[in-house]
């Protein structure tokens, strides 16, 4: 019960990461919250998070949405001891074949999405709160026509340092991990049939020292760790967590 008598927040907390990583939090005592976009899936997820969980509909784009969530989250758990800001999309973006629309989606999910989440979620943050923000192993390496996911990643990577200092007086540490290729239903979400899928996951696989593609839950470890007193000397820093494809 490494999280006892905590309260969470995990955005995206619907799918794939920010699941794996709710069912974990549970397990481990904490009161969590999760936000999403698709409501079709809530029925379900009551069944897997249990009745103490909060599933609560937000679109990060929307700071208005994310003020809601927060003083809804904060009026139900009196306060939030942790913070996965997690919701996150990946979209190739071919420097010559990407119009504006598909720079705004990228950049308002995954900037401005974790920018509002954040300014919504401080006031209710307790001192001493652990928050997590998710970056990519894409930020280290180059691909070819991943830039506008990578730039993204890249700037939340600097905001967990930024916000770090920023909230040093209420001993409010952020904390990034960056994922390596992962199993989750993302690598769907661009469309294409269950072969395509299952093609990219291969590629990705292919180039991972270690050989495989890894697994939600090993992403929710790193996120328990991060989470929880054990980690409360780290701050600022972004844990790795990628089978080797971006330090070796
Ligand atoms: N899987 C990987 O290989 C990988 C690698 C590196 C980094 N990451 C990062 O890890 C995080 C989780 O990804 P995942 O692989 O678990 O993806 P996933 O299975 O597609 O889950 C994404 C989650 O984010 C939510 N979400 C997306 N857009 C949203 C929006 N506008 N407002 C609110 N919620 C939104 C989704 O819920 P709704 O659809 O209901 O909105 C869903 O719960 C993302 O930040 C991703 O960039 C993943």
């Amino acid at each position: 019960m490494r999280l006892k008598n905590k309260t969470a927040l995990i955005t995206g907390g619907t799918s794939g990461i920010g699941l794996a990583t709710a069912k974990l939090f549970v397990r481990e005592g904490a009161r969590v919250a999760v936000t999403g976009r698709d409501s079709s899936r809530f029925e379900a997820l009551r069944r897997e998070l249990g009745d103490e969980a909060l599933i609560v509909a937000a679109d990060v784009r929307s700071p208005a949405d994310m003020r809601a969530a927060s003083r809804h989250i904060g009026e139900t758990f009196g306060g939030l001891d942790i913070l996965f800001a997690n919701a996150g999309i990946a979209y190739a973006t071919p420097l010559a074949a990407t119009d504006e629309a598909r720079y705004d989606e990228i950049m308002d999910v995954n900037l401005k999405g974790t920018f509002f989440t954040m300014q919504a979620v401080s006031p209710i943050l307790h001192e001493g709160a652990s928050v997590i923000l998710t970056t990519s192993f894409i930020i280290h390496v180059g691909r070819p026509g991943l830039s506008l996911l990578s730039a993204s990643k890249a700037a939340v990577r600097s905001l967990a340092r930024t916000w770090s200092r920023e909230l040093l007086d209420r001993k409010i540490r952020v904390n990034a991990i960056s994922p390596g290729g992962i199993d989750t239903p993302l690598h769907g979400r661009v469309g294409g049939t269950p072969e395509k899928v299952q093609a990219i996951k291969d590629q990705i696989a292919s180039r991972v020292p270690l050989g495989r593609i890894g697994e939600p839950d090993e992403i929710a470890a790193a996120a328990l760790f991060l989470a929880s007193d054990e980690s409360q000397y780290i701050l600022g820093a972004e844990l790795v967590v990628d089978g080797g494809i971006s330090q070796i």
